[in-house]
């Protein structure tokens, strides 16, 4: 079907709010998070109303239901990221993916004095982790730099930095500067040195079906919620080999294959991962959002919506006193970073609320990327397929109003 974002608005009742300020929502915080179309509501609301039962271990019908929706819902994603369904673990979103990985990998294939190299682009979610791995292990932890002039990374300090690596940890795509990095570079370089690649790919999976095995990723973290599915779920998708390497992290039930009272034996493929009742209503719903978005062309979507970017980021530097970040390339997100030089992020952030404008002020959790372009706070617009030229446009005027009546 020819994407057009009013048919896919049609289906998102949020996008009719009225505020309770009387202005119409224009919902400007999608790399936060994304709003639900109807379908994905009506899915887990199904699921509740006719089907929920817990899954993997009772005979009854309910059950064998529940468990067919739910390994179902994995099929359907792993098929989605071009991974095989052995390989996708539900996690409750990238966080905890990443944090999965430190703990079920990590931990069992790190050595004091091995190194983890990560990039100071990356989101908290793919620093903390390591940083606690490390402290544990005395592992070294080397960053790549951020070159701010470009927004890109320092790829010859990268490929410095990979002797005795065994780790590199990268975001796919900036949640702050909307940079696409060059992962295939990266996963090159890294495994020609011997290590694994973990991507965060958080703000990727929104605007590009990843083909995970043919990327040649070890490790693969995303969020439902980011693609226009529920809260509460997303995935660490692994290689063979990697999977191969990788101890349960959480125990307890449905992990195990046998309870001794001296020992345990665990379950052999991604359910060894998943201990205790699952997220299933929301696997059902992420296979909702996922059918959802297959009904465009993903990459159709994506353009879309860096179009908006484009327009919007070009709209802002001709604003005076005005700092955009980001040079929004074909491949990278739709993701506007900003910040006048005379009025505040909060403020603005207040007042563009006061017009139904929602968009993301802070350091958006990437405290070292904003510490590095000496800043501790920017405003965020980002776009997603539902987003309009007319809202982008109200946006811009709305900004150059406050700029011209506060400052
Ligand atoms: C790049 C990136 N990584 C990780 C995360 C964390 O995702 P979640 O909060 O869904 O675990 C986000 C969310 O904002 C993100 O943008």
């Amino acid at each position: 079907m020819t994407f057009t974002p009013e048919q896919a608005r049609r289906d998102i009742p949020i996008l009719n709010r009225v505020l309770p300020n009387g202005r119409n929502l224009v919902y400007l915080d999608n790399a936060a998070t994304t709003q639900k179309p109807q379908q994905v509501i009506s899915a887990i609301s199904n699921y509740y109303e006719t089907t929920n039962s817990n899954v993997h271990r009772a005979v009854h019908t309910l059950a064998g239901e529940a468990t067919d929706a739910y390994e179902g819902a994995r099929s359907k994603i792993a098929e989605w990221f071009g991974i095989g369904d052995g390989y996708l673990i539900f996690t409750a979103g990238t966080t905890e993916a990443i944090n999965l990985a430190a703990y079920a990998w990590g931990r069992h294939n790190l050595v004091a004095g091995d190194v983890v190299v990560l990039t100071e682009m990356e989101h908290h979610s793919d620093i903390v982790p390591w940083q606690m791995l490390a402290q544990e292990r005395e592992i070294e932890i080397r960053w790549v730099p951020l070159q701010v002039e470009t927004s890109s990374l320092d790829m010859e300090v990268f490929a410095a930095s990979m002797e005795g690596a065994k780790l590199v940890g990268c975001i796919h795509t900036s949640n702050v500067l909307g940079v696409r990095n060059p992962v295939e570079e990266v996963i090159r370089l890294a495994h020609s040195a011997g290590a694994r690649v973990i991507l965060d790919a958080a703000q990727a999976a929104p605007h590009d079906r990843l083909n995970i095995a043919e990327s040649g990723a070890d490790m693969v973290a995303v969020s439902a919620h980011k693609m226009c599915g529920p809260t509460g779920i997303g995935a660490l998708m692994v290689n063979a080999e990697t999977f191969a390497e990788m101890q349960p992290f959480i125990g307890g039930g449905d992990m195990i294959r046998e309870v001794f009272l001296d020992h345990s034996t665990y379950q052999e493929g991604v359910h060894r991962f998943e201990a205790g009742t699952p997220k299933i209503a929301e696997a059902i719903g992420w296979g909702a959002a996922i059918d959802w978005l297959a009904q465009w062309d993903i990459a159709e979507i994506h353009s879309h919506a860096l179009g908006l970017a484009r327009h919007t980021a070009a709209g802002l530097r001709e604003i005076e006193g005005m700092r955009v970040f980001g040079d929004h390339g074909d491949g990278d997100g739709a993701v506007v970073s900003f910040i006048h030089d005379k009025l505040h992020s909060e403020d603005m952030a207040h007042m563009l609320d006061a017009h139904g404008i929602a968009v993301r002020t802070g350091h958006h959790c990437a405290q070292p990327l904003l510490r590095k372009l000496g800043l501790t706070s920017t405003n965020r617009v980002s776009f997603y397929l539902y987003n309009t030229m007319a809202e982008a446009d109200f946006f811009l005027a709305t900004v150059r109003d406050l700029v011209a009546r506060f400052t």
